[in-house]
């Protein structure tokens, strides 16, 4: 009883301490959420996001690679695919579409973590990419 009447605080908690939160629909909450217990971590964290986000990887390839290789260093601006195709921005500010499907969310983190980090992201570092382009 005790503890999950604790849980249900602390997750109160974290929902009234960020505005980006409550702009997420009720999908992307529990698919954070899942993360979040995944992860085992309280919160997540934008700045780690952030700096996960920048990180250039050596690739096996022999090139070095990040997220922002395609999302650009400004995720409010548009990206470009490896062959020249526009993306969107990434930053839910600047594009109203982001973070609203988890499917595609889901899609698009384990072709593209596969793609920089030859392995897929950890619930950690998706939560924390999640958080960052939902509050720059
Ligand atoms: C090789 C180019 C490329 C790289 C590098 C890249 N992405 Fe993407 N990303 C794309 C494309 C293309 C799309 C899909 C087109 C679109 O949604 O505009 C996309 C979409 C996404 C989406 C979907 C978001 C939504 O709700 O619409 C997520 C999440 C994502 N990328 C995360 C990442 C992460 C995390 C990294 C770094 C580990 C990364 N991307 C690196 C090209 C890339």
């Amino acid at each position: 009883m005790k503890r999950g009447l604790l849980s249900i605080i602390a997750l109160t908690a974290l929902l009234v301490s960020s505005s980006a939160w409550a702009a997420l629909s009720l999908d992307m909450q529990a698919l954070l959420e899942k993360y979040r217990k995944e992860a085992d971590v309280k919160s997540f964290s934008a700045e780690d996001g952030k700096k996960f986000f920048a990180t250039k990887r050596m690739h096996s390839k022999g090139e070095e690679r990040s997220c922002a290789t395609c999302h650009t260093s400004d995720p409010r601006q548009k990206g470009k695919t490896v062959v020249g195709k526009v993306i969107e921005p990434m930053a839910q500010s600047a594009n109203k579409e982001r973070f609203t499907d988890p499917k595609k969310v889901e899609k698009w983190f384990k072709r593209n973590c596969e793609w920089v980090l030859e392995r897929e992201c950890t619930p950690k570092e998706k939560g924390d990419f999640i958080l960052y382009m939902t509050s720059i």
